[in-house]
């Protein structure tokens, strides 16, 4: 079992955002944006899939269980929070969140499945967003320096990401998930995430005015597939999920370890 810190993060987000805050990048600006819009309803169906879950385990797995259930909770509500307040900025920079009623939409259909189908696409999620996190600390330097606060609070977001990667995960293998249904949700969430990303990063782009520029565009062919490219170095580990034998601790956590320990200053812990 892992030991999960709840962590106030010490950044004002009443501050306004820029327009360009990454690194006055608009790709990359846009691309972080969306994600941060799809985080509220996101993490939320992550905090409920895996209530459910712990609610569904006998009562002897539920101790075993308990502690990490109330982290991981603690460190998703705390995420969503400030996720929340970035995206109120983004809305009043002119962006419209489309990603998020269309998840909701989505997420209707899963009402009364079983719990397990909720933590096979958690789980799935949560592998998208660890091996995304591992790629954020290690490429921080991407995030630029014109917004300290921003580039904290994505880091901090990747570190507890990559702290929390078993959780879902092991939660779906005590309740008996089978590894057809695990790999069956990860190609289904593999395709709304990038296609939901695409269309919202695109969206951002259209509204800030930069969709139709070249910079744009290069800047995009480097950022996803040039050598440090996103696409480039979280193909391999994406596709370690389908393999039968999988379990998320076989991923490098090293980044996270060392950003948390380096960067005490940021955060007080409250409790896990
Ligand atoms: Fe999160
Ligand atoms: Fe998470």
């Amino acid at each position: 079992m892992t030991d999960l810190v709840v962590r106030r993060l010490l950044v004002d987000m009443e501050q306004p955002v820029a327009r360009h805050w990454c690194a006055g990048d608009a790709f990359r600006t846009a691309l972080f944006n969306a994600l941060s819009m799809s985080f509220p309803v996101g993490e939320q169906f992550f905090i409920d899939s895996v209530r459910n879950g712990f609610k569904a385990l006998p009562a002897q797995k539920q101790e075993q269980f308990r502690a990490e259930v109330q982290g991981f909770i603690g460190q998703e509500a705390t995420h969503r929070r400030l996720h929340s307040l970035y995206n109120a900025h983004l809305d009043r920079l002119g962006l419209v969140n489309d990603w998020e009623p269309r998840a909701r939409e989505r997420l209707k259909q899963m009402e009364g499945l079983d719990v397990r189908h909720w933590l096979g696409i958690t789980a799935a999620n949560e592998h998208f967003t660890a091996i995304f996190a591992d790629f954020m600390l290690r490429n921080a330097d991407l995030l630029g320096e014109q917004d300290p606060r921003l580039a904290t609070l994505w880091l901090w977001h990747s570190a507890e990401e990559s702290e929390h990667k078993s959780t879902a995960f092991d939660l779906y293998q005590a309740l008996g998930g089978s590894h057809e249904w695990r790999v069956k949700w990860m190609r289904q969430v593999t395709f709304f995430f990038l296609t939901d990303t695409l269309r919202q990063t695109a969206s951002n782009l259209r509204r800030d005015g930069t969709l139709w520029k070249w910079s744009t565009w290069k800047s995009a062919a480097s950022y996803l597939f040039g050598r440090r490219g996103l696409v480039t170095l979280t193909y391999q580990p994406w596709r370690a999920y389908f393999r039968r034998d999988f379990h998320p601790s076989q991923q490098d956590s090293s980044a996270s370890v060392a950003w948390l320990r380096e960067h005490g200053d940021s955060f007080v812990p409250v409790g896990g």
